[in-house]
């Protein structure tokens, strides 16, 4: 009974100490300023096992080595991604350079993490870190083409991506097209989008309200 009180007593004196210290505003919350190496170690440790332990359980498609699939998640994973993880060749953008944790290239983590973990990552987000979670706005099957076209991450170097760029998605044509064109293209499939690329353009043309920065009439797009 006496060491019961002791421990609670020892517990409240704890708790209060935590409670000063933060009070006190010392602890200084800058992303510019580097965790101490053990804490983070600590926090990587927990996140690690808090992503295998909630990962447990789920169980992946036998689609990830699907073309039609992998191009799906390229898709996704350039436009929503590639910002903060870069890809091989592509460095990180100057938005996630001030991430504290900093984003990882992915390719370890495409190595070294099983299907189940990238998908439960990519859903959910990582708290407190800048990971967002993706959950709330893709659905299981495009959180898994997701995935597929990750685990293809180690197979790609600077040239490969650029290639499944070059291949996915004809720039070219997208050029002289104003943000509204760039915003209902988002999220297309590129082989299609380069098929449907002039007549979404001319059906931009249309409803713009004269402040597209278009060069020329629709009739000048080739
Ligand atoms: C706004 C920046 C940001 C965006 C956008 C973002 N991430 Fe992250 N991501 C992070 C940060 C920061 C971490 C590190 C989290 C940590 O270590 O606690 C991370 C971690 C991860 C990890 C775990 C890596 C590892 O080594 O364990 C995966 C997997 C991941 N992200 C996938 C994705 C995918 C897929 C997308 C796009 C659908 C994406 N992320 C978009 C910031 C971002």
């Amino acid at each position: 009974m006496r060491f019961l009180l002791r421990l609670v007593i020892l517990l409240l004196v704890l708790a209060a100490a935590g409670w000063a210290f933060a009070f006190s505003g010392f602890y200084n919350v800058a992303a510019t300023e580097p965790h101490w190496k053990p804490v983070q170690k600590f926090l990587m440790f927990g996140m690690d096992q808090s992503v295998e332990h909630h990962a447990k359980g789920i169980v992946a498609p036998d689609n990830l080595q699907d073309t039609v699939v992998i191009h799906k998640g390229f898709e996704h994973f350039k436009e929503m991604c590639v910002q903060c993880h870069g890809a091989p060749g592509v460095e990180r953008s100057e938005m996630a350079k001030g991430l504290n944790p900093r984003a990882p290239k992915l390719i370890w983590a495409a190595k070294e993490d099983g299907p189940a973990e990238l998908f439960w990552i990519t859903k959910n987000g990582v708290k407190m870190s800048g990971m967002p979670g993706f959950g709330p706005t893709h659905d299981d099957e495009e959180i898994w083409a997701i995935v597929a076209f990750m685990k293809q991450l180690p197979n790609l170097d600077s040239a490969g991506y650029a290639a499944l760029q070059e291949k996915w998605c004809d720039k070219g044509e997208m050029d002289g097209m104003d943000i509204q064109c760039h915003k209902m293209m988002m999220g297309m499939d590129c082989e299609k989008m380069k098929m449907d690329c002039k007549r979404k353009h001319m059906d931009c043309e249309r409803q713009s309200d004269g402040t597209s920065h278009h060069p020329g009439p629709p009739q000048a797009i080739k």
